[in-house]
């Protein structure tokens, strides 16, 4: 049997009765999630450019750089996985506070971000070299398609807020990045912010 027909074979039998949600788009916060992911700069070793920075904001205190509130649902064919990810405003040296991105283990499943508050890049690589990159404002959505490896970072002063929606069976892979990174850097010095 094909997985769309056992999907729905398993639908009927076992319905999930539909749901909702409030969020504060002011704080970031999801009432009520069933999961908080919170990376804090001892989470990211590895992930920045200036070891030497990174270690001395973990030694100061080490801030949190992103939580990621979410509600619990099956990892399956079918059903959406959503999210609310509240990434800090700040710098390791000069590089922005960036999520660690990742490919999907089911590299053909696309994802959508939708930006609340804040501002900053949602940076993309691929396997093979293609780079891209589309600007987070207030109300700007942005597509990640298939095969592409997401990383979000934030350029502003403020949270950078997002909603975030994709296939519930597609899954996290770290892959090269902590490795390689991304190509691309945004740092901000002295309020100015470029990308290398
Ligand atoms: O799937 C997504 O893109 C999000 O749910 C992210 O996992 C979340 O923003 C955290 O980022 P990362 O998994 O790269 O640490
Ligand atoms: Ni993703």
């Amino acid at each position: 049997m094909s997985a769309i027909a056992t999907n729905r074979k398993a639908t009927f039998e076992n319905l999930m009765q539909p749901w909702s949600v409030g969020i504060d788009v002011i704080t970031g916060v999801m009432d009520k999630p069933d999961r908080t992911l919170v990376r804090r700069a001892s989470d990211m070793k590895g992930y920045y450019r200036d070891h030497a920075a990174l270690q001395k904001l973990i030694a100061a205190g080490d801030p949190v750089h992103y939580e990621v509130f979410e509600k619990e649902l099956p990892e399956e064919y079918g059903h959406l996985l959503l999210c609310i990810s509240k990434l800090y405003p700040g710098t390791v040296g000069d590089e922005c506070f960036m999520t660690k991105g990742h490919y999907h283990t089911v590299a053909g499943t696309g994802e959508v971000y939708l930006c609340l508050r804040g501002e900053g890049y949602m940076i993309m690589k691929t396997e093979d070299g293609r780079t891209n990159e589309q600007k987070f404002a207030p109300s700007r959505m942005v597509y990640v398609p298939p095969f592409w490896a997401h990383r979000s970072v934030n350029t502003g002063d403020e949270p950078l807020i997002s909603f975030c929606v994709y296939p519930a069976d597609a899954g996290h892979n770290y892959g090269d990045i902590e490795k390689q990174g991304f190509p691309q850097k945004i740092t901000r010095r002295d309020g100015r912010v470029e990308m290398r």
